[in-house]
């Protein structure tokens, strides 16, 4: 079948799908079992949605169209998938176990991608031990320096493994509002703080303009500032004309994409806060991921599953966003990094080719942790006008023994979202409640409206055992991997990310005009905000 015949499939099925209520899949006693899928201590379920066996199968015939085995094979290959910037994609190798040989342009890129691990390890692990001090003693305070992927992954990724956190402390600056870096450097002592400026190309304006206070910062206190810095790029050119000693530059190459980087230097802060060893052990579990994404079946495949309900809810019904819920307090910076990673991979209107988009690009993907959110804006996801398909995380223990009491509660919160999404409460049954509480007549039928909650609205759960650093390299590469999938279905190149230079562009332009340059070429808008804001 052509991918056009398969999107026509896929419209036909789609009014079917939707008028029949979600929960009456349920009466397929194996609909929950048949709709999930199990990977080494995760489950995925999707049978609440409206996926059945016939768009199940249309969705992967979708997937089988647009050659995701072929598109998969050559982006683990090395080829030059990033067409757009004539660059091969290769995150995995970050994290290839064992001996591979992976070759890009005619050479194996394993041996330097091992040398730079091992260099990492080897300073993560005498800073750890206070072999590597500050000039006031032992470090204590880490401050990663650096934006988007150059800092959202390590800073997720910290807070999500606080119980396995035994090194220094870690602090991330990426806002290029002063406000950030002076409230993080007023509490630290600057003789005994390690800066990381983390930045592949080593000219972002708001890094380059941190690491430069953070460096008056150092200087104004010790002899020596730059002894206290380390670079993660692939420039180390740059990286030596700011200052820092090629010993303490750790690089990587283009075939790196800043999204996708946290495996590598760009995780040092990450390895620093637990120390090499669960470092590893995270890199294990994403290979682990992308050796089951690479083999499983697709219709057993965890990545391909959760970019065909992602395809079903966006591309098909036409949902514009989606809700991350992770039910984990410490995966609370997990929607912010999937942010990033889905919407600068996939937030794209013309394919590969330069064509225009048949189906709309990726969606808006957002969330907050339950159960705060439930506080927040679940009265929108529940009673808004627009279907919102959720994505719940939660592990089966939490880290805290004692407040296991805690735990359950936790996840009877989680269970009892997406039940009630889909169940929903019918006129009839608020009317009811209405009517126990002793109203009657037009005040009944005006106060049971508002109590009714259309239901039938679609949600996913990825269930694991525990949030350790194995399981955290497993969540990170599925989604990863879901973002690949979406992107090869969508026919766009899910690895550059061309639409954010223009704002850098005018942000450039427009500063001369702040100190005093002639605006007259600016638009009237553009004009007055500069007139409000400089008081001129
Ligand atoms: O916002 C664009 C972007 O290029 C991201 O893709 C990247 O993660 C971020 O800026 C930071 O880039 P760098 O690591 O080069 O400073």
């Amino acid at each position: 079948m052509t991918i056009d015949a398969c999107w026509t499939r896929l419209d036909q099925l789609k009014g079917a799908a939707t008028a029949r209520p979600i929960l009456s899949l349920f009466d397929d006693p194996d609909r929950a079992s048949g709709f999930s899928a199990g990977f080494d201590g995760m489950l995925f379920d999707y049978s609440k949605t409206a996926i059945d066996h016939v768009t199940r199968q249309a969705l992967l015939d979708l997937a089988q169209a647009a050659d995701l085995q072929a598109r998969r094979a050559a982006m683990f290959a090395g080829e030059k998938i990033n067409e757009t910037e004539g660059r091969a994609v290769l995150h995995t190798a970050l994290r290839a176990q064992g001996d591979e040989v992976i070759m890009v342009d005619g050479q194996d890129v394993m041996p330097q991608v091992r040398r730079t691990l091992a260099r990492m390890g080897s300073f993560a692990t005498d800073l750890r031990s206070g072999r590597i001090k500050g000039q006031g003693g032992a470090i204590t305070d880490v401050v990663n320096i650096g934006i988007g992927g150059s800092d959202l992954g390590p800073a997720m990724a910290v807070l999500a493994l606080a119980p396995y956190h035994d090194g220094p402390r870690c602090h991330f600056v990426s806002n290029v509002d002063g406000a950030h870096i002076a409230d993080t450097l007023e509490r630290l002592d600057p003789a005994r703080t390690l800066v990381i400026v983390a930045s592949k190309t080593f000219t972002t304006i708001e890094t380059m303009t941190n690491a430069a206070t953070a460096r008056d910062w150092m200087a104004a206190s010790v002899a020596d500032p730059g002894a206290q810095f380390v670079a993660l790029s692939s420039a180390g050119d740059k990286a030596a004309a700011f200052g820092i000693a090629a010993d303490r530059v750790f690089g990587f190459e283009d075939w790196v994409g800043g999204r996708y980087s946290m495996w590598g230097p760009i995780g040092l802060s990450l390895m620093l806060a637990i120390g090499p060893e669960r470092f590893h052990q995270m890199l294990a579990g994403a290979a682990a991921m992308d050796a089951h994404f690479q083999q499983a079946p697709l219709a057993e495949n965890l990545p391909v599953l959760l970019a065909l309900t992602g395809v079903w809810h966006r591309q098909v019904l036409g949902h514009a966003s989606r809700a991350v819920l992770p039910y984990d307090q410490r995966l609370s910076r997990l929607p912010a990094y999937l942010q990033q990673l889905e919407m600068e991979s996939n937030g794209k209107r013309v394919a590969m080719d330069g064509s225009d988009l048949a189906r709309p690009s990726g969606p808006v993907v957002w969330g907050e942790p339950g159960t705060n959110g439930q506080h927040a804006f679940y009265q929108l996801i529940h009673q808004g006008t627009d279907v919102i398909p959720c994505e719940f995380l939660i592990a089966a223990q939490g880290h805290e023994p004692e407040l296991a009491h805690q735990h359950r509660l936790l996840i009877a919160n989680c269970l009892a979202q997406s039940e009630a999404l889909m169940r929903g409460r019918s006129l009839d049954t608020a009317r009811a409640m209405m009517a126990a509480k002793g109203l009657s007549g037009t005040e009944l039928d005006a106060q049971a409206r508002h109590r009714v909650f259309p239901g039938n609205r679609p949600s996913v759960t990825l269930a694991y055992d525990r949030l350790t650093p194995r399981r955290l390299g497993q969540i990170v590469a599925l989604y990863e991997h879901r973002v690949f999938v979406e992107g090869v279905i969508l026919g766009v190149n899910s690895f550059d990310q061309w639409g954010v230079e223009l704002g850098k562009e005018l942000a450039t332009a427009l500063q001369p005009l702040l100190e005093g340059a002639d605006a007259a070429a600016k638009d009237g808008s553009t004009r007055g905000l500069i007139g409000f804001l400089t008081g001129r």
